[in-house]
C-alpha cells in the first residue's frame, strides 16, 4: 500500500460518501455508499485530513446538512472516516446541471448515445440549461476555496488545515472546476479525474463550439488530469489540440493552455480483492446463494448485473441470449440467464423507455422459449446486492456488454467471486478491455450474432480452459485497489505541481 503525503484533501463529486434517509419515527440516519472512490477514499482518511464536498441529493440530505454545524458533518455521518459538506443547490439549478447537462449532454456525449437525426438540440433551454451548469459548478468551486481555507473542522492539534492542501475533482459534473478553482485559489493543487470515456474529437465536436471549449479549458484548470484507460487519455488529448488548439505534448503526456502545464495521465480502478470477498462470504448473500442455486437447478448460469442505463446494451444482450438460443439450440432446457438490471436515472424519459424495453423483450424470450420445466430467464429489476453477489458466486458467464464505459467494475468484481470460475465476455468499448481483454472473450457491442456466438464459446469452454482464464482476471481486476488508485492520483498531482512550482513546495504553490 503506497503512502499518502499528508496534507489536506478536498475532495469534490456530485455524488458523496454518504446519503440520509429518515426512519419511521423522522429520524435521520446515514447510509454508507458504495463504489470504488467511496473505499479509495476511506482508506486515505487515515493518513491524511480528507474534507468531501458532495450535493443533497434529496430532502433528508438538505435537513442533515441544514442541521450540522457550519454545514459539516464530521466523519461523513456515515463512518467513512471524511468531513462531508453537502452542497444545498437550488432544485431547479439542480435539475438543469443534473439532469440536462451532465446526464443528457455529457454522458451522452462521451458514451456516444445520441440518435444523432433526431438529437440533441442544441437551442435556448440548453443554454439556460447550460448557465445552471456553471452555477451549480460554481458553487462546488466555492466550498472548495472555503475548504482550503481552513473552514470545517479544524486540524488534530485544532489549527487551521494541514499543508498542502489538494483538491481532487471528479468526474463529467464538475467539467468546469478545476479552472474556477484555479481562479479563485491558485495556491492549491488540482486534481480532476474522468471516470468515464472520453469521445474522439469528431463526436465531442457535437457540442456548440464555445461549450465545447468551456469543458476543455475547465479540465485544463487542473494541475494532472486522469483517466481509466489510454484510449480514453488519448482522445481527451486529440480534443484538446484539434478544438482548443492547446499544445498537446504526446511524449510528456502534458497539454500547454493559457500559461498552465496541465499532465495527464492513467490511472485504473480496480477491485479490493479482500474487502469483496468478505463481503460475499456474509449470511444475506449465502442465503440468495442457496435460492439462486434451486432456480438454475443444476443448469448453467449466464449472468449480467447492471445498472438499466442505456450505455449498458442490455437490449442488444438479451437480443444475443436469443440468438444464442436459436442458432445454438442444444442449449435449450441447459442454461438460465440472470439479467440483473437495476433502476438508474429514472427522471430521463429516455431511461424509463430503456427499462420498457429491456422488459418487453424478456418477455418476449419468456414466451418464445420457456416451457413447463424450463425458465430460460430471469430478469429482476429492483437492486439487490447480495443477490448480486451471489450471481457472481454461481457464474458460468459473466455478460459485460456496454457499448461504451470508463471503466467497468462488474467485469473486475465477476471472476474475483466467481467458485467455478467464469468465462467474460466482455465489449471491447469498455474501458476494462484494457486490462481484461487477454483473457476474456472481446466482442463488438453492436455485433448481436457475435456476441451470440461469444456466448456459445463461453458456455461450451472446458473448464480448465475456464478457470485458467477467470484466474488471470481475478488477478488482472484486483491489481489495483481503489486506495491505490487514489494514492497514484495523488503522487501524480504532487509530481505536477513540483515540476510547475518547484520544490520547496510540494503540492501547494
Ligand atoms: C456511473 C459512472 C460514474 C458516475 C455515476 C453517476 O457510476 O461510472 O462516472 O459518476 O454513474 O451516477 P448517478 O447515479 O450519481 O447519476
Amino acid at each position: 500500500m503506497d503512502a499518502i503525503t499528508p496534507g489536506r484533501v478536498l475532495v469534490a463529486s456530485n455524488r458523496g460518501p454518504v446519503s440520509f434517509s429518515r426512519t419511521g419515527d423522522g429520524r435521520l440516519t446515514a447510509r454508507r455508499g458504495g463504489g470504488g472512490m467511496v473505499s479509495g477514499l476511506s482508506s486515505v482518511a487515515g493518513q491524511a485530513e480528507v474534507l468531501w464536498v458532495c450535493a443533497a441529493l434529496s430532502d433528508a440530505d438538505r435537513a442533515a446538512a441544514g442541521a450540522a454545524p457550519g454545514g459539516y458533518l464530521e466523519d461523513g455521518g456515515g463512518g467513512t472516516g471524511s468531513a462531508v459538506r453537502m452542497l444545498d443547490i437550488p432544485a431547479a439549478t439542480f435539475d438543469r446541471a443534473y439532469n440536462g447537462v451532465a446526464n443528457s449532454t455529457l454522458w451522452f456525449i462521451h458514451h456516444m448515445l445520441y440518435d444523432t437525426p433526431n438529437q440533441p438540440h442544441f437551442g435556448l433551454a440548453f443554454r439556460r440549461e447550460w448557465e445552471s451548469f456553471r452555477a451549480y459548478n460554481a458553487a462546488f468551486a466555492a466550498a472548495l476555496a472555503d475548504g482550503a481555507d481552513g473552514a470545517g473542522p479544524p486540524g488534530p492539534d485544532g489549527s487551521g488545515p494541514r499543508r498542502p492542501v489538494r483538491a481532487m475533482v471528479q468526474d463529467y459534473h464538475l467539467t468546469l472546476v478545476p479552472r474556477m478553482l484555479a481562479d479563485l485559489r491558485p495556491d492549491v493543487a488540482i486534481g480532476y479525474f474522468c471516470h468515464t470515456p472520453w469521445a474522439p474529437p469528431d463526436y465531442f465536436a457535437i457540442l456548440p463550439d464555445d461549450i465545447a471549449r468551456e469543458v476543455l479549458d475547465g479540465i485544463l484548470g487542473a494541475d494532472h488530469a486522469g483517466f481509466q484507460t489510454q484510449r480514453w487519455a488519448d482522445a481527451f488529448l486529440d480534443c484538446c489540440q484539434q478544438i482548443l488548439g492547446a499544445e498537446v505534448d504526446r511524449g510528456g503526456r502534458a497539454v500547454h493552455y493559457r500559461g498552465r502545464t496541465t499532465t495527464v495521465g492513467v490511472h485504473p480502478l480496480g477491485v479490493d480483492a479482500h474487502e469483496l470477498r468478505e463481503r460475499a462470504a456474509a449470511a444475506d448473500v449465502q442465503a440468495q446463494v442457496e435460492a439462486l442455486t434451486a432456480t438454475a437447478a443444476g443448469r448453467k448460469l449466464i449472468v449480467r448485473v447492471d445498472r438499466t442505463e442505456l450505455s449498458k446494451n442490455i437490449v442488444r444482450g438479451l437480443a444475443a441470449y436469443r440468438e444464442l438460443l436459436i442458432t445454438y439450440p442444444q442449449w435449450r432446457g441447459r442454461v438460465t440467464h440472470l439479467a440483473f438490471a437495476y433502476p438508474s436515472r429514472h427522471d430521463l424519459p429516455e431511461y424509463r423507455e430503456y427499462t420498457a424495453s429491456v422488459q418487453r423483450l424478456a418477455r418476449e424470450i419468456l414466451d418464445e422459449f420457456g416451457t413447463e420445466d424450463w425458465n430460460p430467464l430471469v430478469l429482476q429489476v429492483n437492486d439487490d446486492y447480495p443477490r448480486s453477489l451471489a450471481a457472481y458466486r454461481l457464474a458460468d458467464v459473466l455478460l459485460v456488454n456496454p457499448i461504451r464505459d470508463g471503466m467497468n467494475l462488474v467485469a473486475k468484481e465477476g471472476p474475483l467471486l466467481s467458485e467455478r470460475g467464469c468465462a467474460l465476455v466482455l465489449s471491447r468499448e469498455a474501458g476494462a478491455a484494457a486490462e481484461l481483454g487477454e483473457a476474456a472473450l472481446l466482442v463488438n457491442p453492436y455485433d448481436v450474432s457475435g456476441t451470440a456466438q461469444a456466448l456459445h464459446e463461453a458456455l461450451d469452454m472446458p473448464a480448465a480452459e475456464r478457470q485458467r482464464r477467470c484466474g488471470m482476471l481475478a488477478k488482472a481486476g484486483s491489481a489495483v485497489s481503489p486506495h491505490d488508485w487514489f494514492a497514484d492520483q495523488l503522487s501524480a498531482l504532487d509530481e505536477a505541481a513540483r515540476r510547475a512550482h518547484g520544490p520547496a513546495n510540494p503540492a501547494g504553490r
